[in-house]
């Protein structure tokens, strides 16, 4: 199965076997072409995943050392996301399709981070999902494929949001997340740090599994600008302030998954992650306390799958094909697409 990610600023494609096998996964970053603008454009984005498709298509063929007609079909982002971006991976899915007459899946980005613990870690249903990612950080009951019960969201922020933003702020490069956990490394005491920042856990004491991040990186703006008031800020400073923003954000996570794991009448078979954060090691020790507390299994993907990447759009399309959901050819690109029983498929 070929699968074609385009919905944010990473171009990918990627060739997956449905024993598992991950034949290439090309990604083709645009990071450089949106540092200037602090953030992802989408129309740069758009056009610069038109300039790079071919490439990065035809690099995950030749890589998985396959000729077009040995795959089993066609994967492609369909949303959500960026809807220039998507339409171009879209478009570029369907007219391989229809030329090479494979089967077609239009995925839900969101069902692909979702599944890819599954391609990883061959994880049963169901499983209880903390899916964090730059646009979204939910909770969700993996029932099967196609069918997820929501069971908390973030009322504001997403966690990798709140990641870049406050990585900006820091005048760290994008993506923040990376860079803020790389420099959130080099503090000595991380329990001094936590200390002397004294972030207040958002939502703390609330019933629910909702997630909250505005206030957090509110506070991290009025701590930058408490240090910077005498001049530069100090690399200790720096590092200790990217520590203590990094366990507060974990902490943030790893409760309210205690929460769902605590109030959800359906026993999981594991506490699995996923999404870019889902890289961000501080989180998973977190997660992984928690699910230890619960007696589960805790299951992250590797980083390279956990960020955007067109291997997770493969396996979704292996995963729908082998429920026999072949999408036809006019599928639409959709900015927004929640992942819930009712919407993960697309009507015919
Ligand atoms: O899943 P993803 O690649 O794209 C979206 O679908 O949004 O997630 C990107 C987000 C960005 O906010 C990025 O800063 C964050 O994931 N991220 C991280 C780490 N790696 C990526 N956040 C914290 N620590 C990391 N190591
Ligand atoms: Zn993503």
């Amino acid at each position: 199965m070929l699968g074609i990610e385009t919905s944010c600023d990473e171009t990918a494609a990627s060739v997956v076997t449905q024993d598992r096998r991950i034949l290439s996964n090309a990604v083709f970053s645009q990071f450089e072409d949106h540092a200037v603008h602090g953030g992802v454009v989408p129309e740069i984005a758009a056009r610069a995943h038109l300039n790079a498709i071919n490439r990065v298509v035809d690099a995950a063929i030749k890589e998985a050392g396959i000729g077009w007609n040995d795959l089993t079909g066609i994967a492609a982002t369909a949303g959500p996301g960026l809807i220039g971006g998507v339409m171009v991976g879209l478009m570029t899915g369907k007219a391989l399709a229809a030329y090479l007459n494979k089967p077609f899946i239009g995925v839900n980005h969101l069902e692909g981070h979702a599944l890819t613990p599954r391609l990883s870690h061959n994880v049963a249903f169901p499983y209880m999902l903390l899916l964090v990612s730059g646009g979204h950080t939910q909770i969700l009951l993996a029932e099967d494929v196609g069918q997820y019960r929501l069971l908390g969201t973030t009322i504001d922020d997403a966690a990798g949001e709140c990641f870049d933003k406050s990585a900006k702020l820091l005048g760290l490069p994008q993506p923040g997340g990376p860079a803020l956990e790389a420099l959130a490394r080099q503090c000595t005491d991380v329990p001094a740090a936590i200390k002397r920042f004294a972030f207040t856990r958002p939502l703390i004491g609330r019933k629910d599994c909702n997630f909250s991040f505005s206030g957090l990186k509110t506070a991290m703006r009025e701590r930058i600008e408490a240090l910077t008031s005498e001049g530069n800020i100090k690399a200790d400073d720096a590092s200790q302030l990217a520590a203590a923003l990094q366990s507060i954000i974990a902490a943030h996570l790893s409760d309210r998954c205690a929460r769902a794991l605590e109030s959800c009448n359906v026993k999981p078979t594991a506490l699995v992650t996923a999404g870019g954060v889902a890289s961000n090691t501080a989180v998973r020790s977190a997660l992984e306390a928690v699910a230890a507390k619960h007696k589960l299994p805790f299951m992250a993907p590797p980083s390279a799958l956990c960020t955007d990447n067109g291997a997770m759009i493969a396996w979704a399309g292996i995963e729908r094909l082998q429920k026999g959901w072949i999408d036809g050819l006019d599928v639409p690109a959709r900015p927004r697409w929640p992942l819930d029983p009712k919407t993960a498929r697309i009507p015919a």
